[in-house]
């Protein structure tokens, strides 16, 4: 294929993605920009395959084939609680991909010395490989942790290891000084293994020594290195679509941690070095003292006779998919003249905008959605706050206690309500494992079930 056409392509593909990132930054806009995004990978990879080698082809092909059933499947079968999970999971396979075309770059260099590029330019080379190869190595082992933590399968909390930012700056600057050796010699296997295993173990360790309630810019920010480690591996192969795909998320990924960072708190430095200055941080007991419970019905009445209603959602709504029953609730209270709202924590389920994402397929009308910032002074003036399956988001242990680990996180003022109730299966924490006073508060309630069940007794008594 003539170079021409294949450069006219790759623009018009980044171009599409960058109208599909735009798209998708709104929910009115958000299927355009999925569509667009969908066309330009769709050039993508038919100009690749186009422009392959007829020998490569068929291993193309068979990869793939095997890629898209796995990935077709694993889309249809994924809950939307689950989504954090697979994106964690294919974040790994980006950094593993920039692994191997690290390898493979330096292998095709090695092999062709006598032809290959020297001075200046195989200094770059080799430059590009080593940092290819460092990104692709935390990103991947990093995705795997994250994984393991939102899976549940390794534990939520921050990994407190004696020294451990000494230990992150040794690894860097280990890796630096290797990188300077791997430069002057004109490359070597030995350095490239070494920097890959300290790699691999920094992974690791900067994202287990990061705390549940961290965990949302931890996702974000994986998502800025396997940009990173993309466009790496675009400088490596000199493919300019997957530099500057890889340039567009691994800046989009920076900015939306940063902005999370904003929303929950906390420095973004101190977060992308791995939790850098919780070492104090560790959970809580608090005073339990006695919690009241409430039935369905008893909440059916409490609910007509008030004027203000605010509902504060949680992961629990998601996973009991009790959205729907919570909007004919707040329809309900609607028809009968009741102000009701939706007050959203920016970290509330499991992924930026969970919450907005359920109540908008429930066709709960968007204005009546508020973010944290725009109601969290209106709780102290309402009479019911109900707080469906949400925990950490509505902890006041934030505010309260300076040791806690989600000290400082702002949080929804649900407690200030008239009546608060929680609707929640048991007494147990939530993501980040820290108790919660707020369900011993002296108006407080707690309603105990599946929240879809507890919550659709509640509109039969209504
Ligand atoms: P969580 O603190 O995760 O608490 C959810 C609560 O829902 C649990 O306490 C659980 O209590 C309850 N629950 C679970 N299943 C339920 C069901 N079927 N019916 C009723 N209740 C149920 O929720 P949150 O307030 O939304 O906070 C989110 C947390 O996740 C934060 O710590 C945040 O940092 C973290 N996180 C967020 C993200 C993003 S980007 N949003 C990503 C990763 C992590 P029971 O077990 O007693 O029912």
């Amino acid at each position: 294929m003539p170079q021409g056409i294949i450069t006219i392509s790759y623009i018009i593909a980044a171009l599409l993605f960058i109208f599909s990132l735009a798209g998708l930054s709104k929910q009115e806009t958000a299927r355009r920009g999925n569509v667009l995004g969908i066309i330009g990978m769709g050039i993508a990879l038919a100009v690749t395959i186009a422009n392959a080698h007829l020998d490569a082809l068929m291993y193309i092909l068979a990869a793939m084939l095997i890629g898209a059933l796995i990935g077709t499947r694993l889309a249809v079968k994924v809950e939307m609680t689950g989504m954090p999970e697979l994106i964690a999971c294919l974040h790994s396979f980006v950094g593993f991909a920039a692994v191997l075309v690290g390898y493979n770059s330096f292998l095709r260099l090695s092999m062709n010395a006598d032809a290959a590029t020297h001075g200046a330019m195989l200094n770059i080379e080799l430059a590009e490989i080593f940092l290819g190869v460092f990104i692709g190595a935390v990103t991947f082992t990093g995705s795997i942790i994250a994984f393991g933590k939102l899976r549940g399968l390794i534990k939520s909390k921050a990994l407190m290891l004696p020294g451990k930012n000494i230990l992150n700056l040794l690894a860097i600057i280990a890796s630096l000084t290797l990188m300077g050796f791997f430069i002057y010699e004109g490359g070597s296997m030995v350095y490239l293994a070494i920097v890959t295993a300290i790699a691999l173990l920094l992974g690791l360790h900067l994202v287990a020594s990061i705390g549940g309630a961290d965990m949302p810019v931890v996702i974000s920010m994986l998502n800025s290195y396997s940009g990173w480690a993309t466009a790496a591996a675009g400088f490596m192969l000199s493919n300019n679509l997957l530099i500057v795909t890889g340039a567009i998320v691994g800046s989009s990924g920076a900015i939306l941690s940063y902005i999370m960072c904003q929303a929950m708190n906390r420095s973004f430095i101190a977060v992308i070095a791995g939790g850098f200055g919780n070492e104090k941080a560790s959970a809580q007991e608090v005073e339990e003292g006695e919690y009241r419970e409430i039935i369905p019905e008893e909440v059916a009445e409490i609910l007509k006779s008030s004027e203000n209603v605010i509902i504060a959602p949680g992961y629990g709504m998601a996973v009991a998919q009790a959205q729907y029953s919570v909007a004919d609730i707040s329809r309900k209270l609607r028809e009968m003249g009741i102000n009701v709202r939706f007050a959203i924590h920016p970290v509330a389920g499991r992924l930026p905008g969970h919450m907005n994402v359920l109540l908008a397929e429930a066709k709960v009308p968007y204005d009546i959605v508020l973010e944290m910032d725009e109601i969290n002074e209106d709780f102290a003036s309402t009479d019911t706050v109900l707080v469906i399956g949400a925990n950490d988001t509505v902890n006041p242990l934030a505010q309260e206690d300076p040791s806690s680990p989600i000290a400082g996180m702002p949080v929804l003022e649900v407690w200030k309500g008239k009546n608060v109730i929680v609707f929640k299966r048991s007494m147990s924490a939530g993501y980040a494992g820290v108790p919660n006073p707020l369900f011993y508060k002296e108006n407080a309630r707690m309603c105990f079930g599946n929240a879809r069940d507890t919550l659709d007794r509640i509109l039969k008594a209504m």
